[in-house]
C-alpha cells in the first residue's frame, strides 16, 4: 500500500480541461481554488499523470519556496523533462532533490556550458534565450506539450520579473498548438496581477476556471482508505458532519481523520474543537494576525463577518463601532485591504473579497472583538 491510495482522482474534471487545451479551443487556464483545496494535487496525480498516459510531455514546476529563482527553476524542470521524456519516471522516485548545476548549449556558440542555478538571479537576455530554446526542444505539434505551472504568481517575483513574464508570454505565443499551460496559485488576486494588469503581456491570454469542490465520494474514498490501512472504522455520518465543518477541505478533514482514529473514544465536538486548534496553531495563525495593524485586523474581520461594502462608508462605521475610533477616509480601508491581500490573506474570486483560507475565516470570527 502507497500514499496513493489516499488519492481521490477527479477524473471527469482532468479529462474536461485536457480536452479543452488539447483541441485548442484556449492555449492556457489559470485553475483556482481556496486554499489547500487540491490544487496542487490535482496537477501531480490527476492531469499531468493523465496527459503522460495519453503519450503528452508534461513539464511541472512549482514557483513558490523554490532554492532558486522563477527562472532557474523553469529552465532546471524544462531541462529534466527535456531529458526523461516520461512524466511518470521523473515523479515515481518521491522528493527529488534539485541540482543547482546543469550542463545546457549555449544559445550563441552552440558549445555545451555550466550553469549554476542558485547564482541564476537575473533575467539575462542570454539565460531568457536558454529558456526559449527548452520551450521549443520540449514543444510538440502532434502531442502538445503540458506546462503545469504552480505558484505562477511568484514568476514576476524579483529582479527581472517583468522581462521574464514578457519572454515567457511570448515564447508560448510563437507555439501555440505544441505548448499548452496551466496557471495555478494560492491566490487568485495575485495571478490575477499576473494576467489582468492591461500592461501585462498575459492580459486576457488564460481562462479561468474554478476547481470543483469536492463532494461526499471524496469522505467515501478517504474511509475506505482508512479501512483499508486497518485504521478503522470510522463513523460515516460524523465523518460527512467533520467534512462540512472544514467546509470540505481535504487536508483539515485529513487532518480531523487522523485524530479520529487516534482517538477512538472522544467526544466528536471535542474533537472537532481540537483539531481546528491544532490547525491554528499549525498554521500560526496568532502569529499572523499579531502582525497586522488594527485597522487591518478590523478590515478582515469585516470580510470575514461578509459585512457589505467593507471599504465604504459601512466599513468606517463598522471600525469606529469595533475599535471607538474612525479612520479618517476610505482610502485608508482600501490601502488596509490591499495589503492583506498582497499577503494572501485575502482573495477576490468573482469579485467578491474573501479570506483565503476558511479554517481562517472561522477563527477571526471567533476572536473576541475586543481584540482588533
Ligand atoms: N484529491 C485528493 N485526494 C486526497 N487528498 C487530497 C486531494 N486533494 C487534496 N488533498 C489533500 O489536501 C492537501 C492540500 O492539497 P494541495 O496542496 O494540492 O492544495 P492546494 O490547493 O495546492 O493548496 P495551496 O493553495 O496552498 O497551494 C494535500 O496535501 C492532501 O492531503
Ligand atoms: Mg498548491
Amino acid at each position: 500500500m502507497s500514499a496513493q491510495h489516499w488519492h481521490f482522482a477527479r477524473p471527469d474534471f482532468a479529462e474536461k480541461v485536457f480536452n479543452l487545451l488539447v483541441s485548442g479551443a484556449v492555449p492556457a487556464i489559470t485553475l483556482f481554488g481556496p486554499r489547500r483545496t487540491g490544487k496542487t494535487e490535482f496537477l501531480l496525480r490527476d492531469l499531468g499523470p493523465l496527459a503522460d498516459r495519453q503519450g503528452h510531455r508534461v513539464v511541472y514546476a512549482s514557483l513558490w519556496q523554490s532554492p532558486v529563482s522563477p527562472l532557474a527553476t523553469l529552465i532546471y524542470e524544462l531541462e529534466e523533462a527535456r531529458r526523461i521524456p516520461s512524466f511518470q519516471a521523473r515523479f515515481d522516485g518521491g522528493l527529488r532533490q534539485m541540482s543547482v548545476k546543469l550542463t545546457l548549449r549555449d544559445p550563441f556558440t552552440g558549445s555545451k556550458v555550466a550553469v549554476d542555478l542558485s547564482t541564476l538571479k537575473d533575467a539575462s537576455s542570454e539565460m531568457l534565450l536558454v529558456l526559449d530554446q527548452l520551450l521549443g526542444q520540449v514543444a510538440s505539434r502532434s502531442h502538445p506539450t503540458f506546462l503545469l505551472l504552480d505558484e505562477f504568481q511568484e514568476v514576476a517575483n524579483g529582479p527581472g520579473g517583468a522581462d521574464l513574464v514578457a519572454a515567457l508570454r511570448t515564447s508560448l505565443d510563437k507555439r501555440k498548438g505544441a505548448l499548452v499551460s496551466v496557471f495555478t496559485g494560492s491566490s487568485l488576486y495575485r495571478l490575477q496581477a499576473v494576467f489582468n494588469r492591461r500592461t501585462a503581456p498575459f492580459f486576457r491570454f488564460a481562462q479561468n476556471i474554478a476547481l470543483p469542490d469536492l463532494d461526499d465520494g471524496f469522505v467515501d474514498h478517504m474511509l475506505t482508505a482508512a479501512r483499508r490501512s486497518n485504521l478503522g472504522p470510522i463513523d460515516r455520518a460524523e465523518a460527512l458532519e467533520a467534512f462540512e465543518a472544514f467546509q470540505k477541505n481535504p487536508e483539515f478533514f485529513r487532518k480531523w481523520l487522523r485524530e479520529r482514529v487516534f482517538n477512538p473514544a472522544s467526544d466528536k465536538e471535542a474533537l472537532l474543537k481540537q483539531v481546528e486548534t491544532d490547525l491554528a496553531a499549525e498554521f500560526e495563525f496568532d502569529h499572523l494576525w499579531l502582525g497586522l495593524t488594527p485597522l487591518q485586523r478590523a478590515t478582515a474581520r469585516m470580510i470575514a463577518e461578509k459585512v457589505p461594502q467593507p471599504t465604504g462608508r459601512n466599513g468606517l462605521d463598522f471600525v469606529e463601532a469595533l475599535t471607538g475610533d474612525r479612520p479618517p477616509n476610505t482610502t485608508r480601508l482600501q490601502t488596509a485591504r490591499d495589503t492583506l491581500a498582497s499577503r494572501s490573506i485575502l482573495d477576490k474570486i468573482d469579485g467578491m473579497w474573501s479570506i483565503s483560507d476558511p479554517v481562517l475565516e472561522d477563527w477571526i470570527r471567533a476572536r473576541p472583538r475586543s481584540d482588533f
